[in-house]
């Protein structure tokens, strides 16, 4: 009997082990305000920009804008993106059962779907069939029937849309085996720091199919909070569509103040003039005065029951500024950059081999999450924690490995 007993002490092993090779950071969270937030998502296969849309049921423009792509592109809506494409997803994230995450995308099932595919490959990743059989209360993972519509639990955080008191939207990152945290660091310009407060972690050592928050700095907005779009967050280098596809706001590349103006788009909005001026939204005059620089602009102010509010602010600076930039738009894409499919070559120093200690806090997906706070002295953020999630693929091995493992503990005991 010892040697059974080893032989299933080995396999309660393994599948601990398993069970802590996939973590995803949790934000626990107690008022109802939503944030933006992106998902990182690499697509399965090639997909029209409408079809990306409607997997994640966001605005199509929406899409286009945060990944900084020409909308004036004709028939823009149904270019074709090519499979394995990276792609920042705007999704709201809110605040669900005292966790951050989104609950707003449904998805019908299709035949030969399993909870796996739909996990793995349609969803990139951001979600485990597991989450996705206790978002659903399915108790037979065999049986899906075709057309039924699961809810997607999507991974979000907020953070208080800051990084370090600065102005921050986060987006969740799907570790890929080529991945260090270095590399992820060096990706999205920020430090290793910076990166092990945020997800409370204490070594670098990331696996494949662990979701990190990655805080990328953005332009904050101050709407009112009757704003419809109140507490919009626009990510440095991309764009935001608001108003019902009427304002347009960018996001750098010289500096992070949010800079909002017409959009390009056929539609019909609500004025958009300064009142008791002849200013539209992003006119900016400069006048060169004894005292410095007179500049009025005219800016955007949310969208309040359906009215476009624009407010005129003159103020004294030192220096004129210079005319407008914005972030440099790139053509719908037909194929992959290489630099997009594979990350910059891992630092040897952090190659993801370090020995797997587990971070500060770690729960089964299907447990109560615990929470630990963020013990790094340089983040302010100090509600950070991870829960482990399990992997699709290893767990039917697993417990049929364990089932074959019982059925032969339990011959030997009745022979
Ligand atoms: C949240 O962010 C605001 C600025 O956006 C800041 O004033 C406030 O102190 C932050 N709160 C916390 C708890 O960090
Ligand atoms: C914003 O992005 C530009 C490139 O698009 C980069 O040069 C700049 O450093 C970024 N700013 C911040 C604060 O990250
Ligand atoms: C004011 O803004 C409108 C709309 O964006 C633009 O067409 C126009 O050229 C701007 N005028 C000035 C003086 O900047
Ligand atoms: C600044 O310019 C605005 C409009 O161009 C004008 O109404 C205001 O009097 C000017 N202020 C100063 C101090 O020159
Ligand atoms: C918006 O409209 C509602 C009713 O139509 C009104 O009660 C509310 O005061 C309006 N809000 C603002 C900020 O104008």
């Amino acid at each position: 009997m010892q040697n059974w007993k080893n032989v299933l002490e080995v396999a309660l092993l393994v599948s601990v082990v398993v069970q802590a090779a996939c973590k995803s950071t949790i934000e626990p969270c107690s008022n109802s305000d939503s944030c933006n937030a992106l998902l990182g998502y690499t697509l399965y296969t090639d997909l029209k920009v409408s079809e990306v849309a409607s997997l994640f049921q966001i605005d199509p423009i929406a899409l286009l804008t945060a990944n900084a792509v020409d909308i004036s592109y004709p028939d823009v809506e149904h270019h074709i993106l090519p499979s394995r494409l990276f792609l920042k997803i705007p999704i709201s994230c809110s605040c669900v059962d005292g966790i951050r995450k989104s609950l707003a995308t449904r998805y019908k099932t299709r035949p030969s779907d399993t909870l796996a595919s739909i996990a793995d490959s349609v969803y990139g990743g951001l979600v485990s069939s597991d989450q996705l059989r206790e978002a659903n209360s399915i108790s037979d993972p065999s049986v899906l029937d075709v057309g039924q519509s699961l809810a997607i639990p999507l991974p979000c955080t907020c953070f208080n849309g800051t990084d370090n008191s600065l102005p921050a939207i986060y987006l969740s990152y799907v570790v890929r085996p080529v991945d260090s945290l270095a590399a992820i660091a060096a990706r999205y310009f920020t430090t290793l720091t910076d990166l092990m407060n945020v997800n409370a972690m204490g070594t670098p050592a990331v696996n494949d199919g662990d979701i990190l928050a990655v805080p990328i700095p953005a332009c904050a907005s101050n709407f009112p909070k009757s704003a419809s779009d109140f507490g919009l967050l626009v990510p440095n280098g991309s764009y935001a569509i608001t108003a019902g596809h009427c304002v347009q706001c960018s996001c750098g590349p010289r500096n992070l103040n949010l800079y909002c103006m017409p959009a390009s788009l056929a539609v019909s909005c609500s004025s958009m003039q300064c009142r008791g001026s002849n200013l539209m939204l992003g006119n900016v005059t400069v006048q060169q005065t004894g005292g410095g620089c007179n500049v009025t602009s005219c800016n955007y102010d949310g969208i309040v029951n359906g009215t476009i509010v624009t407010t005129l602010s003159p103020s004294l600076q030192p220096r004129c500024p210079g005319p407008q930039e914005f972030p440099p738009l790139i053509a719908p894409p037909n194929t992959v950059a290489k630099d997009s499919v594979s990350a910059p070559a891992p630092s040897p120093e952090f190659d993801g081999a370090g020995p797997a200690s587990p971070r500060s806090s770690l729960v089964p997906s299907t447990g109560l999450p615990g929470f630990s706070p963020a013990n790094g002295p340089i983040s302010g953020i100090s509600s950070g924690a991870s829960a482990a999630c399990s992997l699709a693929k290893p767990l039917p091995f697993l417990t049929s490995t364990l089932v074959l493992l019982l059925v032969r503990l339990i011959i030997p005991v009745a022979l």
